[in-house]
């Protein structure tokens, strides 16, 4: 499975390929790694997790929340759909998990068009196609093994600086 070739993600004309990957050994490194991903964000950055249920989508977005100060209880938006945080700096980070809606037109009803919303983490995105913003960056998660397989994908011109400030982030932070 380590091998594996993902495939191509289409965005408009544009095939787009994964630029990343990388292991994540335990849920700790899953956590670390979101607190990478929070430094280096652009203001607004849209999400999309990917994977299966067990991947590790919620224990990254919990994570990611916490490191941008939110204090509170972080609940689970399964039944929600979402689950929105003021943040310290301004501006509300939304988190979604659409496992549960049956199609977009759902999500309308929620009224997410939110100009306040500066960080979209979203939770089975493929269920929200066509009511979601433009995304800047997917994240594929898969079990492997003990851990986790991470895949980065850029999804806009942002999402693409944004993963270039993560590599030299990462790179700088790694232990020798
Ligand atoms: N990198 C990792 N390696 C091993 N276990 C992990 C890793 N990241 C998260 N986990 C664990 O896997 C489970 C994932 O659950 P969760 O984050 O709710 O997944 P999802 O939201 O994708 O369904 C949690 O028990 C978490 O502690
Ligand atoms: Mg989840």
């Amino acid at each position: 499975m380590g091998d594996e070739v993902m495939g191509d993600k289409g965005v408009g004309d544009e095939v787009i390929e994964e630029a990343a990957r990388r292991f994540l050994a335990d849920a700790d490194a899953t956590e670390q790694f979101a607190r990478a991903l929070a430094r280096t964000a652009p203001v607004p950055a849209v999400v999309l997790l990917h994977g299966d249920l067990g991947a590790g989508k919620s224990t990254l977005a919990r994570a990611w929340l916490r490191a941008l100060g939110v204090a509170g209880a972080i609940r689970s938006p399964t039944y929600t759909l979402v689950e929105r945080y003021p943040l310290a700096g301004g501006g509300e980070a939304l988190h979604l998990d659409l496992y549960r809606i049956g199609d977009g037109a759902e999500l309308e009803f929620l009224g997410l068009d939110d100009a306040d919303a500066t960080l979209w983490l979203v939770e089975w995105p493929e269920r929200g196609a066509g009511a979601l913003p433009p995304a800047d960056l997917r994240i594929d998660l898969s079990i492997q093994g003990d851990g986790r397989a991470c895949g980065l994908t850029p999804l806009s011109p942002a999402g693409r600086d944004w993963l270039a400030a993560l590599t030299t982030a990462q790179s700088l932070a790694a232990p020798t």
